[in-house]
């Protein structure tokens, strides 16, 4: 495993590909170098009959039955399915958060239960975000300083830290935004906060566990189509658990769960035509406090520059 390894911590092998660029640079760029020449990619992501027990004996639930999944770089994919069909628990094991019981899970060719668990936690910094349903932020913290949390871990100078999470916040229509805390942002500001956070590390892959589900309507399609320019503009792979079918219209496949397997799986044909049209006739990233229509209209322009 020397070269995965090498290529989590150096950004240089199998796992790093794709890690190194810059914010705003093509992520396809970095990825097409750092695989080389000699073999054709391994897909970013693949599970392969992947099994999760939780408890054991009499107590035991097998809530992944044999989960095969192959997600290639660059798709924005959309899981959905009944509640308890396993959704977060894959979830959780793409994200490095937990193991399965067995069966494999690639990552970039790299099957990820045979890194240790610092390289894990590694592969989990470097090339993947998340975003949860509660927003998971810390209180009586700004907006800056959680979004430079992720960047704290990685031993990131103060200098670096700054500029980096104001760009980030930036980049979700937060400038401006920077330094009120959780309880003074709106649920769909504060969603943006943790995607920014997510982001902030430039990740291969973003995670999101059920992103809108405490959002309301037009919250949560202002959070997709963040999602969907994010995906477009950096070619970033989103992975997003939702239950609801206007928020899963936005990306371009949908895979079904139904009691631990993957029932289904299509593409979404028609997920082109709303992200086209955002394309053309809105800016990359959601627009700043000032401009956002609905919370411009209810909110006071706080700390607006
Ligand atoms: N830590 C745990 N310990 C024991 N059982 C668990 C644990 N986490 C999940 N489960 C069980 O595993 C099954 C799948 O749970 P999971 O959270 O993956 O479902 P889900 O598809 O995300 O559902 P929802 O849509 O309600 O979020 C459920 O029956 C759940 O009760
Ligand atoms: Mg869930």
């Amino acid at each position: 495993m020397g070269s995965a390894t090498n290529g989590i911590r150096n950004g240089t092998g199998t796992v790093g590909a794709g890690t190194g660029n810059g914010m705003g640079t093509d992520p396809g760029t970095g990825t097409t170098a750092g695989i080389g020449t000699a073999r054709a990619a391994p897909p970013l992501i693949e599970l392969k009959r992947v099994t999760k027990t939780y408890g054991e004996g009499t107590a035991a639930f097998q809530a992944l039955r044999g989960v095969d999944l192959v997600i290639g770089e660059g798709e924005f994919v959309a899981v959905m399915g009944p509640s308890g069909s396993g959704k977060s628990t894959a979830m959780n094991i793409l994200g490095c958060l937990d193991v399965p019981t067995s069966g494999a899970y690639l990552y970039r060719g790299v099957p990820v239960q045979r890194l240790s668990r610092d390289e894990r936690a590694l592969l989990r910094r470097r090339q993947l975000g998340f975003v949860f349903q509660g927003f998971n932020l810390l209180p009586r913290t700004s907006a800056q300083e959680n979004v430079e949390l992720p960047l704290l871990y990685r031993g990131e100078s103060a200098k670096a830290r700054h500029a980096t999470a104001r760009a980030a916040l930036a980049a979700v229509g937060l400038a401006g935004w920077e330094r009120h805390t959780p309880a003074e942002l709106s649920g769909g500001q504060q969603q943006r906060v943790a995607i920014a956070r997510a982001l902030v590390t430039n990740p291969a892959v973003l995670l999101a566990d059920e992103p809108t589900g405490n959002l309301d309507s037009q919250r949560g399609q202002e959070i997709m189509a963040l999602l969907a320019s994010l995906n477009r503009e950096r070619g970033i792979t989103v992975l997003m658990v939702t239950h609801e079918s206007d928020m899963a219209a936005w990306a371009r496949r949908i895979v079904r769960f139904v009691d631990g397997v993957v029932a289904s799986d299509s593409a979404n044909e028609t997920a082109a035509a709303p992200a086209a049209a955002t394309a053309t006739s809105a800016p990359p990233v959601a627009p700043p406090p000032q401009a956002a229509a609905g919370a411009a209209a209810r909110e006071p322009q706080r700390g607006a520059r």
